[in-house]
């Protein structure tokens, strides 16, 4: 796992930013993980303003998001398939259709999160997975207690991620969905490529866990530990737990620059 530490989250947002484009330059119909929440949200900026600058496109890129909320009506502003559509999608140039995500408000649930699974196979599995973190160390819906080798299955959200999340809905907790669709741990950990953004305060303690802690059920992101291509990037306010911050950061400025993330 790579961690980099950096004051400046603009500067983390670049970083995640030159990964895809770097990915995207070798590969032009890469597959690539997107995530919803607030922390991605500042790639996507860059993302978009590099597309307007004609440094990238997404024309032959394909793109599966993590998770749905279950229940919401299809025209709600918080439906993750209209928060990517409004986050990135529509500000970049990704054919119709390129991006997709797990149907929330399918009839056969168990089926439509089979073929969530067979569609992500078919596509050729993600090359790079964008990832937040939960307060309480979840990744995508992934709640404590998911099996670390989970697929994309409902879940149950906790009332702490509903809470976190009453935000996007007016404060109203009662307007928070109570179940989600989300990828497992083990479609997470089956893309090639992850970059893990963190940031704030509040992120600290499950970033402890991460980076640091004993892999467990508990705290779901620590499966990343078990991952050969992990990145974690961070602020300094969510690394302020972390025991060996000093060496992420001697290891980070001793890095050839021609490595990247
Ligand atoms: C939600 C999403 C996660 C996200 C998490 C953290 O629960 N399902 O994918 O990582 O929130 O969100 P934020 O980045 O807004 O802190």
């Amino acid at each position: 796992m790579e961690v980099v530490i950096h004051s400046e989250p603009a500067a983390l947002a670049q970083m995640a930013a030159d990964a895809i484009a770097d990915l995207l330059a070798r590969r032009p119909d890469a597959v690539i993980g997107l995530a919803t929440g607030s922390s991605p949200l500042s790639v996507y900026d860059e993302l978009a303003a590099r597309c307007a600058r004609g440094e990238l496109s997404f024309a032959r890129a394909r793109g599966f998001t993590l998770d749905e909320y279950v229940g919401l009506p299809v025209d709600h502003p918080e439906r993750y398939r209209t928060v990517i559509e409004r986050e990135l999608v529509s500000r970049v140039d990704f054919a119709p259709g390129a991006v997709t995500g797990p149907d929330g408000s399918a009839a056969d649930i168990p089926a439509a999160c089979a073929a969530y699974e067979q569609a992500i196979r078919d596509a050729g599995g993600v090359e790079l997975q964008i990832l937040g973190i939960g307060t309480d160390g979840h990744i995508a819906f992934n709640e404590p207690g998911s099996s670390l080798a989970s697929r994309t299955r409902i879940k149950t959200l906790t009332h702490q991620t509903r809470v976190d999340n009453a935000r996007f809905f007016g404060g109203e907790l009662d307007a928070v969905p109570t179940h989600c669709l989300t990828q497992g741990l083990g479609t997470i950990m089956a893309a090639r490529h992850i970059v893990l953004l963190a940031t704030g305060t509040a992120k600290a303690e499950a970033v402890h866990h991460l980076v640091e802690g004993a892999v467990s059920a508990l705290w779901p992101a620590t499966i990343l530990q078990h991952h050969p291509h992990a990145t974690v990037l961070l602020d300094e306010a969510a690394a302020a737990r972390l025991r060996l911050a000093s060496y992420y950061r001697q290891t980070y400025a001793g890095k050839p620059a021609w490595q990247g993330i």
